[in-house]
């Protein structure tokens, strides 16, 4: 087996078997919903849908990068993308490096065949960009899955926990701004749970980026499971706990940036979903918890998004918002700290 596919069973197993969850949470526990008693309208009229890069969406909900590139993959990305496809919602696949080396795992991340109709994001490390030459390929990657835009994450951290991992990033910023240049498709950015700052978004913004996934702490920490995939993983141990709160990215790059944001890290129920909503952000992204479900069935994936998707309609109206329109324009009456 090749180093990257053996990688990629790694992090599913530790993230299936271990605790990888960040001790400290996701900053949203500091704000609360203002009650409203007295509704005007008809439950079944709650609208959650959004448009997103030209697809309409049933809900403001995007499945994070979670896999690609081992044996494992295709039935998790499968599970997925059929839930994904029957509740309309959008989906991201794992790093595309380890089809790019190894073009026999490429099926690993076909999803087409069950959601021909999702909004379906490729993703690549920052750190592959490095090599110029490498744009053509994660175009052409992006080609053969049928994506409609990219996901480049920045995951400093992991690599810095990982012995083998990326030391150098010179020039990391030119990279991504060069790349976005180069694509036709939207390349969005994200982080894997350490966090994006208002100083960091407003480089992405600078550079061009569609769209930012905060990706903060509160939920799966990568330096953790490196902790505990590296022989010695003292370093990610250390680290375990490094990362800005979802909550605090999401407040602090609103503020700096006009570039759309995604909310994710840890946001693992509706009603944190929808104070995400409620502060500013366009789509939620959820990872560990739907790894764990599709590694059992996409009727588990589905029963779990569906009971997410309720919880978010409950809290719509229990704030007195029928669209997800009304839930931004009135945060500050019906979200108090
Ligand atoms: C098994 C697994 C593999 C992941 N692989 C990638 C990846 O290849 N690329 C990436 O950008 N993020 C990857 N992530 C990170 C997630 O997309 C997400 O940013 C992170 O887990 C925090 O979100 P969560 O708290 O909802 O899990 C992975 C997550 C999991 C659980």
């Amino acid at each position: 087996m090749i180093s990257v596919e053996k990688r990629k069973q790694e992090h599913i197993e530790i993230c299936l078997r271990k605790d990888v969850n960040f001790t400290k949470t996701n900053g949203f526990e500091k704000y609360d919903f203002v009650h409203n008693a007295l509704c005007d309208f008809d439950f079944s009229d709650i609208d959650l849908s959004c448009e997103f890069f030209g697809k309409q969406l049933k809900a403001p909900i995007v499945i994070s990068s979670i896999t690609g590139g081992c044996e494992e993959a295709e039935r998790i990305n499968l599970n997925l993308a059929t839930a994904a496809q029957k509740l309309g919602i959008a989906m991201s696949c794992g790093s595309q490096k380890a089809m790019i080396k190894n073009p026999e795992c490429a099926y690993t991340y076909g999803i087409r065949s069950v959601a021909p109709d999702i909004l379906y994001l490729g993703n690549i490390g920052l750190d592959y960009l490095k090599n110029h030459e490498n744009f053509a390929r994660v175009k052409l990657a992006l080609k053969s899955i049928g994506g409609d835009g990219i996901f480049v994450h920045l995951n400093l951290a992991q690599e810095l926990s990982q012995r083998e991992g990326e030391r150098d990033f010179a020039g990391s910023y030119d990279d991504l701004a060069d790349f976005v240049k180069f694509m036709d498709e939207p390349v969005l950015v994200k982080e894997v749970g350490a966090g994006i700052s208002s100083f960091v978004a407003k480089r992405l913004e600078k550079a061009g980026v569609a769209a930012i996934d905060v990706a903060g702490a509160g939920g799966t920490s990568w330096t953790k499971v490196e902790g505990f995939r590296q022989k010695d993983g003292s370093v990610g141990r250390r680290f375990g706990e490094w990362g800005i709160p979802t909550a605090d990215c999401l407040v602090d790059c609103l503020k700096s940036v006009q570039t759309p944001l995604i909310a994710s890290g840890g946001i693992y129920d509706g009603i944190t979903a929808c104070k995400a909503l409620a502060m500013g952000a366009s789509l939620i992204g959820v990872a560990g918890p739907l790894l764990r479900c599709a590694n059992e069935s996409t009727e588990t994936v589905q029963k779990f998004l569906e009971n997410y998707i309720l919880e978010m309609k409950i809290c719509m109206m229990l704030v007195g918002c029928r669209r997800l329109e009304d839930l931004r324009e009135k945060n500050v009456d019906i979200l108090k700290r």
